[in-house]
Order: structure tokens, then sequence, then C-alpha cells
């Protein structure tokens, strides 16, 4: 067996003993706690500027509600994006192959997180926040053609800045239990996603070719871009009655949630750097993005 597929197994044996049903697991009928966030206070990306203090209590908690929204509407973005690479990829594997048999394991978990992500963005009662136009045509290319480093490091990206976010959310006591319950359940069966990204991306990147690398880390870039600009959709400041692109403006400036972005965001630079990949002209997206410490 290879190693890819001594990780595989590892994978699966986890994903046996611990998967949840977020159907069952969560009570979707509990009503949201009055005077609760829907992400931690200090991570709302407007946090401490003027325009936060001017607003009211309930205001600042309508704010993250959106945002939170505005979180898990990426994030349906993306896993829809990663379940299209990987059943792309097992249609031409060897269904007896472990590694195999994780991917559809995999997108067993990304189905049930989509569900759960939905769900909950129909309980906070928002609008569904998506990227659209271009980003929107890109994710469809890179869903119809992904393989190899550029597809396994966008989903990393994604996935490791979604999964700092919701360690903290999880455990905040200022957080909504249905947001605290949803991010658990992800953060468990992320884990194992993350591991898979890193170990294939890994795999990958030795066996590329140099003009290969140069392309991918362009699209690399431009997924981090879009990663650092629409966490936090600009239409959610409408909620608070603030036109996005001042909101937006507010928030790209605001030292608060520039920290936010790169500690989100840490973990997954360094793995990255460490194999080569910000560099070139993907790195001027990635200064961009503001995911990058300074
Ligand atoms: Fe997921
Ligand atoms: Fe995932």
């Amino acid at each position: 067996m290879t190693d890819r597929d001594h990780t595989a197994e590892r994978l699966l044996r986890s994903s046996a003993a611990h998967s949840y049903d977020p159907a069952v697991e969560i009570d979707w009928d509990a009503p949201l706690v009055p005077g609760k966030y829907f992400v931690p206070p200090h991570r709302s990306s407007l946090y401490g500027t003027p325009i936060w203090e001017r607003l009211s209590p309930e205001q600042r908690i309508e704010l993250t509600r959106h945002e939170a929204a505005s979180i898990a509407g990426l994030g349906v973005w993306f896993e829809t994006i990663l379940m299209q690479l990987l059943i792309r990829d097992y249609f031409r594997q060897d269904p007896t192959a472990p590694h195999a048999q994780y991917a559809l394991t995999e997108i067993g978990d990304e189905c049930r997180h989509s569900v759960m992500f939905g769900r909950m963005i129909a309980s906070l009662g928002t609008p569904v926040y998506r990227p659209s136009g271009f980003d929107h045509w890109l994710g469809s290319w890179i869903a119809h053609t992904g393989t190899g480093p550029r597809m396994f490091a966008a989903i990393l990206i994604a996935e490791e800045i979604l999964d700092t976010l919701q360690r903290e959310a999880m455990t905040c006591e200022d957080v909504q239990p249905l947001v605290r319950m949803v991010s658990r359940i992800h953060v468990v069966e992320e884990a194992r996603h993350v591991r898979y990204a890193r170990a294939e991306l890994a795999r990958q990147i030795r066996t590329a070719g140099r003009g290969r690398l140069t392309f991918d880390r362009l699209v690399i870039g431009r997924a981090a871009w879009l990663t650092g600009m629409r966490l936090i959709d600009p239409r959610v400041y409408r909620a608070v009655g603030i036109a996005p692109e001042v909101g937006r403006r507010a928030a790209r400036t605001n030292p608060y949630h520039r920290e936010t972005l790169q500690w989100a965001a840490e973990r997954v630079v360094t793995y990255l750097q460490d194999l080569d990949l910000i560099t070139g002209p993907g790195a001027t997206l990635w200064r961009a993005s503001g995911l990058l410490p300074r």
C-alpha cells in the first residue's frame, strides 16, 4: 500500500468514528437567543471603527448576523467546488483504493455541511451572500478544470481560514448556540479534510513541472484574493443602513479586521510559504488579499 493509502485508511477510520448528521444533532426549531452575537464581536469587520461606535447594541448584533451568513455562504460556495473537483478525480480512480474511497467519504461530509450551512442561513433569515459575476465564473472554471496543486491549495485556503474562525466561535460564550454547534460539527470533520488536502498538495507539488507551478501559483493567489475580499460580502453592511462601499472601505482600513484576516490565514500561509507557493505574479494578489502578515 502507498503512503497515500495509509493516510486515507486513517482518515476513513476517523470518519467512521466521528461523523455527524446535522439534521439529527442540531435542534433546528430552537429559537435564536436574544442578545447573542453571530460571530464573536471582536471579529466583526467593523469592530473598533467609528462606524461601530455609532451602532446600537442591536445593530452590532444584526451586522454579525449578516457576517455569519456571508462566511457560511462562501463556505457553501467553496464546498460545492470541492465536491465537483473530488468527484471528477474519483471518476478516474480505482474504487477499491482507500484514497479513492476517502475522496468519496469527504464528498459525503461536504454534502452534509452544505445542507447544514444552507439551513443555518435560512434560520438567520438573511440574503444568501456568495461570489457573483467574474468570481463566480472563475469558481465554475476551477470546478470544471481544476487538478493538481491549484485544486488542493485553493481548497486549503478556504478550509483553514474557516476552520480558525470556527474554532474560536464554537467556544465563544457571546455567540448564538446555533452558530456554535454548526461550527463545532464543521471543525471536527474539517480536521480530516485539512490533513488530506495538505498531504495531497505536498504530493502533487513533487510531481508538478515548473511551468505548471508558475500558472498554479497565479490561480492560488487569485483564490486567496477572493477569500480575503469576499469572506465578508460588502452587501452585509446594508443590514445596518451603511452603503456597501462605505462599509467595505472601513473594514479594509480597520486594523482589527486586518488582524483577524491575518490571524485566520496564518496557518495556511505558513504551509503554502513552506511549499514555495506564495511567489511569482500570484504574490501581488496575496498582498492585496489582506491575508499576509505585514
Ligand atoms: Fe465543509
Ligand atoms: Fe472540507
